[in-house]
């Protein structure tokens, strides 16, 4: 499997607007950032705060009330295979055999049967999924479909994989597998990632850098580099080191908790930030 091509975004003084007439209101209020080509990105934030719209944003299906967001340079004004999207729920066709759902970005491109197969395959071993070509994605499990979907996405070598919380609705330890065969996948192919999670340790194990979130508008509060060496795996998530990180991180979503609603608990946090309070 070759490297693929990555891009470099930048968004400068966005904001979005959501909801029509009366309704309307500001989702997204002036975000500006860089990442750098073959980055990965974590945005994380309380639900409500805008990651999907920021992140709908970037794949060109929201469109912007101000500022500019550009992909090498380029403004994004649509849609784009160039920009891959995974969402938490599935979007296989349940018709069609699952290298036939891998490949179907080729079949779109009029790439014949036996090269978008090839292909197909190649990205499925790349998944784990060798032995599961002919299979349908009701015979898979949730894990097993959100591989899928990823190898779906990939085909299209896009330079930006987008992620919405592409593990939300897995188990706790199907979840840990996705998230290490993750980073496996990105250490080959290396292209740019924006991944959308409200899960703390789940940010601080993928990213290279953490945007955190702030409420209601919308904004990007503070940015955490996380240090950590590549290739992460169990011992990164039990380090020191991973802890301070949580702890900090923890202590940004408290006050941005109290100054959002007034009042915090230690239950309401634990359940905002599922699975991440300690
Ligand atoms: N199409 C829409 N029209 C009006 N309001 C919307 C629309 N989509 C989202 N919103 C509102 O905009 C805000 C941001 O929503 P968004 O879905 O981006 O949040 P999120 O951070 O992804 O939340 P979650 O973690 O729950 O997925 C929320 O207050 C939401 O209710
Ligand atoms: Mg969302």
């Amino acid at each position: 499997m070759s490297e693929m091509q990555s891009g470099h975004i930048e968004a400068r003084e966005v904001s979005i607007d959501l909801g029509n007439g009366k309704e309307n209101f500001r989702a997204i209020d002036r975000v500006s950032f860089n990442i750098a080509s073959g980055e990965f990105i974590c945005l994380l934030g309380p639900s409500g705060c805008g990651k999907s719209t920021l992140l709908g944003a970037l794949a060109g299906h929201i469109p912007l009330a101000e500022g500019c967001l550009t992909l090498d340079g380029k403004a994004i004004i649509g849609p784009s295979s160039e920009r891959g999207l995974v969402f938490q729920q599935h979007t296989l066709f349940p018709w069609k055999k699952v290298v036939d759902n891998v490949a179907f970005g080729l079949k779109m491109k009029g790439i014949a049967t036996r090269e978008r197969h090839a292909r197909a395959n190649e990205l499925l071993k790349l998944v784990g999924l060798s032995g599961f070509e002919n299979k349908y994605p009701v015979q898979l499990s949730g894990g097993m479909q959100q591989r899928v979907e990823i190898a779906r996405v990939l085909i299209n070598q896009p330079r930006v994989l987008l992620m919405d919380e592409p593990f939300g609705a897995l188990d706790a330890q199907t979840r840990w597998v996705m998230q290490q065969l993750l980073l496996q996948v990105w250490a080959h192919i290396r292209t740019t990632v924006v991944f959308v999670t409200h899960d703390i340790d789940e940010a601080i194990f993928l990213a290279d850098r953490v945007l955190v979130m702030s409420h209601c508008p919308g904004r990007i509060r503070e940015e955490m580099v996380i240090p950590a060496e590549r290739a992460r795996g169990e011992q990164w998530v039990t380090s020191d080191a991973f802890m301070h990180l949580k702890r900090d991180c923890l202590d940004l979503m408290r006050e941005e908790h109290r100054l959002g609603h007034g009042a915090e608990t230690a239950s309401e946090l634990a359940q905002q930030f599922a699975g991440a309070f300690i």
